[in-house]
Order: C-alpha cells, then sequence, then structure tokens
C-alpha cells in the first residue's frame, strides 16, 4: 500500500533492541517515525527526504572489526541528527571527535551532571547508562553539555547544524526526563512541527485507503480485538457499504464480547456485519484435545475453514478485491520492512471459495504502534470496551483451560473472567495491567469447604502482568483488597469453583498466558 506519510523521523537501527522503541518515542512526541537499518546508504536515506535522523544504541564498540557505522556522508546532507548510546559515538567519531575505552563502565542509573544547553533543564538528571566505551572529545563546533563519573562527554551540541547525542539511554522508563530530552531536540533543536495527532492520522488513513481501494470491494474479519476493529473503522469511513466485516463466532469469546462486536461497534461505525456463529463446529474439533499445541491447530485450522465460509457468504457472487487486516509497524518492521502491496492468497485446500480467488491486502495500521492505533480508535467513535481491550490470544479460552475444552467449562471460566475484569476496571486498575489472563485448571480438583459441605472443585488462576511489549513481563502488584473481592466473588457466584489462586511469576521463565 503507498501511503502519503509526512517526512519522517528516520530511527537508524544498530543493532540490539532500541530502535523500535525509539520510533515509539519519537511518536509520542507527535512526529511521524520509522526504522531503518544502519547499512542505509546517504543516497537511500536522502529518497526518504527525512525531517531528522536518530541513531540508535548498539551492542557493539565502535573499535570492534565489523561495528556497524553509518555511511559518513549522512552528516552532511543538513538533516539534523541525534545519536543516542552506540549511535551518539558513532556521530561523534565521525564527526572528527575521540571515542575511548576509559576503562569506567557504567550499567544502570546513573546521575548525569548538566552543564546548560538545550537538551536539558535543571543541574541534575537520574538517566540510564549502559556502555564500555565513551566519548572523550567532542568534535569541534560542538559544545559538552553533561557528563557522568564514567563519561566525561556524556552530551553534546551543535546547534547550528542541528546536531547533538546523549550517551544514555532516553528511550527508557528509567531515564524519567528521557522523553524530555528526545522531544526537546525534534521540536526545538532540530525546529519540527509536531503534526503526527490522531485526528490528522485518521484523516489521512482514511484518504490513503479511499486511494488505494478505488471502487473496489473489501472484506475484514473482526476479531473482537482493537487491531481488527480499528482497521474496519477505518476502511469503513472511506469506502462505506463496499466494506463488509465478517466475524466468527468460535465459542472461544469472553462473555459479552459477541454483543460488543454485533451492536455496539455496528452502532459506532455502521459496518455492515456478518457474523457466523461456528461455536458447535470449534467444539466438536476440541473434543478430547488437551495436549496445548494439538488444541492451537485445531482452533486455527477450523478458524481458517469457518473464515473461508464467511467470507463466501459474504462475497455473495460479487467481486471482491481487497481483504482488509490489523497488520501493526512492529510486525512490519520484524518481518523486514516492504511498503509494496502484499498478495495473499486464499487456501485452496478447504471448500467455499474460487481456486483462484487472490486478494490484495488493505492494512491502514501498517505505520501505526499499538498506543497510535488506541487513539486513532477513540478518535473515530469506537467504544472503549473494544479500544481499551486488553490483548486476547485468538485461540481465545481454548487455551485459558487447562485440560480439555468443552461448553460447560467455557461457561465457567467466562463467569470467572468477567468478575475479575468487572473488579478490576472498577478498581481503576486497568490502565496498569497489561493484562490478566484468567485460567481454568480443569484438570485439577482440590478439597475445599463451603457452608457445611465438603466440596471438590477446581482452582481459577489468576495472572496479571505489567508489560510493554508482552516480550517480557512482571507480574502485576494488584492490592490485597482488589484479589480479596475477586476472590471471594468467584468462589461464591462461580459453582465448581473452590479455589482462587495467584499467579506471581515474571517472563521469563513464566510465558503470560498458561495453556
Ligand atoms: P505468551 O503467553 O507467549 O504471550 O507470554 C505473549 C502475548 O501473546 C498473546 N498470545 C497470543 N496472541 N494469538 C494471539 O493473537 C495467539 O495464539 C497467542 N498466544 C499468546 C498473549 O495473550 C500475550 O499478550
Amino acid at each position: 500500500m503507498i501511503q502519503q506519510t509526512p517526512q519522517p523521523v528516520l530511527v537508524v537501527d544498530f543493532g540490539a533492541q532500541y530502535a523500535q522503541l525509539i520510533a515509539r518515542r519519537v511518536r509520542e512526541a507527535n512526529l511521524y517515525s520509522e526504522v531503518i537499518p544502519h547499512t542505509a546508504t546517504a543516497e537511500d536515506i536522502q529518497a526518504k527526504n527525512p525531517a531528522a535522523l536518530v541513531l540508535s544504541g548498539g551492542p557493539s564498540s565502535v573499535y570492534s572489526e565489523d561495528a556497524p557505522s553509518l555511511d559518513p556522508e549522512v552528516f552532511e546532507l543538513g538533516i539534523p541528527v541525534f545519536g543516542i548510546c552506540y549511535g551518539f559515538q558513532t556521530m561523534a567519531q565521525a564527526l572528527g571527535g575521540t571515542v575511548a575505552e576509559t576503562g569506567k563502565r557504567e550499567y544502570g542509573r546513573t546521575q548525569l551532571m548538566i552543564d546548560g544547553g538545550a537538551l536539558h533543564e535543571g543541574e541534575t538528571n537520574m538517566v540510564w547508562m549502559s556502555h564500555g566505551d565513551a566519548v572523550t572529545e567532542a568534535p569541534a563546533g560542538f559544545t559538552v553539555t553533561a557528563s557522568t563519573n564514567g563519561a566525561p562527554v556524556a552530551a553534546f551540541e551543535n546547534l547550528e547544524k542541528k546536531m547533538a547525542g546523549v550517551q544514555y539511554h532516553p528511550e527508557v522508563k528509567h531515564s524519567p526526563h528521557g522523553q524530555e530530552v528526545l522531544t526537546r531536540f525534534l521540536t526545538e533543536v532540530a525546529g519540527l512541527e509536531p503534526t503526527w495527532t490522531a485526528e490528522n492520522i485518521a484523516e489521512q488513513l482514511i484518504d490513503d485507503v479511499r486511494e488505494q481501494v478505488g471502487d473496489g470491494h473489501a472484506i475484514c474479519g473482526l476479531s473482537g480485538g482493537v487491531d481488527s476493529a480499528v482497521a474496519a473503522a477505518i476502511v469503513q469511513r472511506a469506502i462505506g457499504d463496499r466494506l463488509t466485516c465478517v466475524f466468527v463466532d468460535h465459542g472461544l469469546l469472553r462473555k459479552y464480547e459477541r454483543q460488543q462486536v454485533e451492536t455496539d461497534f455496528v452502532a459506532a461505525t455502521d459496518v455492515r456485519l456478518i457474523t457466523m456463529d461456528e461455536s458447535e463446529a470449534f467444539l466438536a474439533k476440541l473434543a478430547g484435545v488437551s495436549e496445548p499445541e494439538a488444541k492451537r491447530k485445531a482452533i486455527g485450522n477450523e478458524f481458517i475453514r469457518a473464515f473461508e465460509r464467511a467470507v463466501a457468504q459474504a462475497m455473495d457472487g460479487k467481486e471482491v478485491e481487497f481483504l482488509v487486516q490489523g497488520t501493526l509497524y512492529p510486525d512490519v518492521v520484524e518481518s523486514g520492512g516492504g511498503n509494496g502491496t502484499s498478495m495473499i492468497k486464499s487456501h485452496h485446500n478447504v471448500g467455499g471459495l474460487p481456486d483462484d480467488v487472490e486478494f490484495k491486502l488493505v492494512e491502514p495500521l501498517r505505520l501505526l504502534f499499538k498506543d497510535e492505533v488506541r487513539a486513532v480508535g477513540r478518535e473515530l467513535g469506537l467504544p472503549e470496551a473494544i479500544v481499551g481491550r486488553q490483548p486476547f490470544p485468538g485461540p481465545g479460552l481454548g487455551i485459558r483451560i487447562i485440560g480439555e475444552v468443552t461448553k460447560e467449562r467455557l461457561d465457567l471460566l467466562r463467569d470467572a473472567d468477567f468478575i475479575a475484569r468487572e473488579e478490576m476496571t472498577a478498581a481503576g486498575l486497568d490502565d496498569q495491567v497489561w493484562q490478566c489472563p484468567v485460567v481454568l485448571l480443569a484438570d485439577v480438583r482440590s478439597v475445599g469447604v463451603q457452608g457445611d459441605f465438603r466440596t471438590y472443585g477446581h482452582p481459577i488462576v489468576l495472572r496479571p502482568v505489567t508489560s510493554e511489549d508482552a516480550m517480557t513481563a512482571d507480574w502485576a502488584r494488584i492490592p490485597y483488597e482488589v484479589l480479596e473481592k475477586i476472590s471471594t466473588r468467584i468462589t461464591n457466584e462461580v459453582e465448581g469453583v473452590n479455589r482462587v489462586v495467584l499467579d506471581v511469576t515474571s517472563k521469563p521463565p513464566g510465558t503470560i498466558e498458561w495453556e
């Protein structure tokens, strides 16, 4: 999909995991950003007509033989440049400064001593460091504006050239003023206009889709999650009734999720929707299956079939050229980028569709991070229950029942999950918790007592976690009073459950889902 994006702030990736995070922080400063590899030449970079460059950190030493570096001509293009950590050192070196092994490594929280300049305010800041080498001499024309015990030159700037850099990591939350520093560089030093706002993004994406689809027809599968919902809403705004949404209810959804899609989402968007109730087909495929991979496979395969049946119904003899998908920018970066129009071939091994159906993909969110998708969704007036929804796995509650999946167990888990969500929301915890899987240990039973009766019921596990990207996570410190309320309500209201337990494992070593 060809998109009319604004001039990007290019984040040059020097390896390690920092570039994407920096790109997100640039977006938080309301500027459009893209990640590019450090192997990009000055010509490649110029062709993208960037508003500024941010050089990321990386794992290497500028001295090592295969140290990644940037085409030195890049610094001659007159583009504002901000260097971070390794990017700061490689910038210093390219511009004629000195980088040396000082023997003073710094890792973790470090005190930064500030000496004026445009980037920092005050006299000291706490910053997050992770370096062995250090810049010992700034390039000619650059002013040193901060230092630490281990880094004599911890920040420098040349306002005339609109270039600056810092040795620490402003992109991580452990540098509490980091976002301000990055924003100051972009808006004050580089002089960029912060125009990347939800309203502008939404407008632009709608225009782009209108251009791509022309007077064609499109289909979009809804999952109940935020990505497909926002993608569909954008496309609906662009092409109206020429979009048909299909929603496969696989019976593994949470309580009221189907109504949220069928009623609230449709009311908010006016989208044309076909719902397929496929829960019995899925339950039949899941009968007797308890091994997690086998379960995933059964659900995945059945989903393809059900989706194709739904698509065939939605097409209803019409020619439909486009398939809408909620692909996000992190997926694009991780799969190596690419701006071309992707194609997807429908699976031939299942019935329902003509053999040669080939869809062009419409991916209106392929430039966005998750928080931007939410902001655009709110801008488009989507229900908060959908826009604010926590991540939920495709195989749904199927992988949150440990043991065989049956209708009774699903109903039980739906009730327990609903209570947990209701109480967490009531306690105002939604913003602090990344997600909270509620898990039924269907294969475990233990003795309990309720009233005068012995019970032999199942435990429910609460798995609230905090996270930034689901790659790593920590268990969320939910207040005891909230846990108490959830536990009391679940054991009282959900028949068959006589214990509620809390998972206090980080990821790694645990995963977020149990399966
Ligand atoms: P784990 O359990 O691997 O989960 O720590 C990481 C994140 O991925 C979600 N998840 C899935 N999402 N389809 C999805 O769309 C899946 O099959 C799936 N499995 C796990 C999980 O909820 C968490 O956010």
